[in-house]
């Protein structure tokens, strides 16, 4: 059991990063200058949190778009934590009138945003040392 909210973050950083810290710099190696960028204060924020209040999952819309930073620990994977995130921030963007949403997918998480409706695109890139590829959705109107 768990649950989503749309945060700020000025409210929720340490959440947030506390999330991001486990699953991008420790998991993946990812190198922290490159996880911590200049658009988290300019971005909507979602956070999952389990029944107890601890965070256990996060995601991120910029301001034009682009879905980034999705992240759930692993004990709380295969459990709909992500697709719930993801909803949320679909539906943040519909409610801030984006009408297309974008996102860098890994490469291994391509199958998840294809059963939220995503579509591929282009090629596959190199980004943090980690394959992706470009995905979008247009909001049905
Ligand atoms: N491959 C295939 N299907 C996947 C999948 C994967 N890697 N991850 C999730 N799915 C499917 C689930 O089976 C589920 O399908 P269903 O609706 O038919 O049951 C659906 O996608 C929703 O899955 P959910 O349980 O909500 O996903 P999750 O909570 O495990 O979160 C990630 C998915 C990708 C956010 C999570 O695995 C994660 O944090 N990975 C590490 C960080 C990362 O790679 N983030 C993505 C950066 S682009």
């Amino acid at each position: 059991m768990f649950a989503v909210s749309s945060v700020s973050w000025q409210q929720c950083q340490q959440e947030l990063y506390y999330v991001r810290r486990l699953v991008f710099i420790e998991e993946q190696a990812v190198p922290a200058e490159i996880e911590i960028d200049g658009w988290d204060e300019l971005s909507i924020h979602v956070l999952a949190r389990d029944l107890g209040g601890e965070p256990i999952g996060c995601g991120r819309l910029l301001p034009d778009g682009h879905i980034g930073r999705m992240a759930v620990l692993p004990a709380w994977r295969g459990q709909g934590v992500g697709r719930a995130l993801l909803d949320c921030l679909l539906d943040l963007a519909q409610k801030a009138g984006i009408e297309t949403v974008h996102l860098s997918a890994q490469v291994h998480a391509i199958p998840f945003y294809l059963k939220a409706g995503f579509v591929p695109y282009g090629d596959i890139y190199d980004e943090a040392g980690i394959p992706h590829r470009a995905m979008h959705k247009i909001h049905s109107k």
